[in-house]
């Protein structure tokens, strides 16, 4: 049984696509007993209705998926791990970085593993859940308990029918979409456009460069390999281009008065770049942008 702690997009997901009568959400604080009920629409084929049970107490899952937000990580868990055991391993779906390294800290004997996906899902209305791009999921360890579980993990995950990897240098994963995310998604929601608009904006022209050169220093710092600012320009372009029609997650967010994940991206960048004494003005003003909007 796997059990998943956030019914969000993300969540419903892999709710829709794991083996049915081995998924259950784990309740909230206050949870309505019914079950979750929705409609999933999957990339090419007909609609199906889905129903996941709450996690049940004395139920003991073999894998705790974890798809809340990053700001919501942490308190969800303290509410959620009492209740299961200490050897279920946890892995993370959440963007940006910092909720991750919170979580492995906080429980370092809990194997704690951490998933970078590219698989594109979202909630156009309320009761509907559209698996909106076809991606791949690479699933690798974050502390030394979670590595011998990395495997077994994957095997699990693979269970979907979605294109599931082991990965040894997850952080790299992670680090790679954090450089995509930093240089789209806070331009698409302070511009208010879909992600390939900002490319012809006069605000993201003047800010880009500044901020690959600051990214560029900190992947430095943080002992990542290096990338050239105009490299991870080329990176970030590349995908808004691929995704040119898209709203990002963070523009997604703001529209629906959710709290965005900006703390995560380039707030993180802000206070990893604190931390090195390298001066951050361009995630900083990011970040200060988007939390206005918030
Ligand atoms: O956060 C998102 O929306 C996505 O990661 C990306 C790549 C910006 C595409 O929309």
């Amino acid at each position: 049984m796997i059990a998943i702690l956030g019914a969000g997009s993300m969540g419903r997901l892999w709710a829709a696509t794991l083996p049915a009568g081995q998924v259950a959400f784990v309740p909230r604080p206050g949870q309505a007993p019914d079950s979750v009920c929705y409609r999933f629409q999957p990339i090419d084929d007909k609609s199906v209705s889905v129903t996941v049970p709450w996690l049940q107490p004395g139920q003991s899952p073999d894998l705790l998926l974890v798809t809340t937000k990053a700001g919501n990580t942490l308190e969800a868990l303290k509410a959620a791990l009492p209740s299961i055991a200490n050897s279920t391993p946890i892995l993370l779906f959440q963007n940006g970085l910092g909720s991750q390294q919170q979580v492995a800290q906080t429980w370092p004997s809990r194997p704690v593993l951490a998933a970078s996906t590219t698989e594109g899902a979202n909630r156009p209305e309320p009761g509907l859940t559209v698996h909106a791009g076809r991606g791949d999921t690479w699933v690798g360890a974050l502390n030394p308990v979670g590595h011998p579980l990395v495997k077994r993990v994957t095997q699990l995950l693979a269970d979907s029918g979605l294109a599931v990897h082991p990965e040894q240098d997850i952080l790299a994963k992670l680090w790679q979409k954090l450089v995509i995310n930093a240089g789209i998604n806070a331009f698409t929601a302070v511009l208010d456009c879909p992600n390939g608009e900002i490319l012809e904006q006069p605000f993201y022209q003047r800010w880009i460069n500044p901020l690959c050169r600051e990214i560029s220093h900190l992947l430095a710092a943080a002992g990542r390999p290096e990338h050239t600012p105009e490299a991870l320009r080329e990176t970030i372009e590349a995908v808004a281009r691929r995704t040119a029609a898209n709203t990002s997650s963070m523009r997604a967010d703001v529209l629906a008065r959710r709290t965005t994940e900006i703390d995560f991206i380039n707030g993180y960048l802000m206070r990893l770049g604190r931390q090195h004494g390298i001066p951050t003005p361009v995630n900083q003003m990011l970040t200060e942008q988007v939390q206005q909007l918030n």
